[in-house]
């Protein structure tokens, strides 16, 4: 199990701040142009923390606060990094009623982190997602692409095991 919540240090390179603000340095002057370079940042780095929201900031004269005004607003944008294996739990309505809102509390008591984090050593990340079509195996779990269907909580620290 990880000990505590992401705390996965920022680790940006030249390369990708480079291609970001080549990214920038296209885009800033079209209106309208701060989600779309958000989206381009996240997929340079692979989500938004603080330190590239900061360096948008800066390059493109927009406060902060609304960075992160919309980088938390909106769903497509991760502040934290995905782990190795991504966990997803399908709260969609035929999941959730056969008790995938127990499965991703379990998730989230075993891996000791919150929907949208990730573990310490960067191996889980966790979210909750609407159907994925898997209806006829509800509740349902994914990890990365591999899907666990009928799952009671108790399951739970069984499938976590295969990814140690
Ligand atoms: S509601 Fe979960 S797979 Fe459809």
């Amino acid at each position: 199990m990880a000990e505590k919540k992401c705390t996965v240090p920022f680790q940006g390179t030249a390369e990708q701040e480079a291609e970001l603000m080549q990214v920038i340095s296209e885009l800033k002057e079209e209106k309208g142009s701060l989600m779309p370079i958000m989206q381009r940042a996240q997929d340079i780095y692979g989500y938004l923390p603080i330190e590239v929201q900061t360096m948008i900031s800066d390059a493109t004269g927009h406060p902060l606060e609304e960075i992160y005004g919309i980088s938390t607003f909106y769903s497509m944008f991760n502040l934290n990094p995905k782990g190795k294996y991504k966990v997803s739990v399908c709260l969609g309505t035929a999941c959730y009623v056969k008790g995938s809102g127990d499965i991703y509390e379990r998730l989230k008591k075993e891996l000791d982190i919150d929907g949208g984090e990730c573990t310490a050593d960067g191996k889980f990340s966790l979210d909750a997602c609407r159907c994925v079509g898997a209806c006829g195996l509800a509740p349902v779990l994914m990890i990365n692409d591999e899907v666990f269907g009928r799952l009671t909580a108790d399951e739970v620290p069984e499938i976590l095991k295969k990814f140690n």
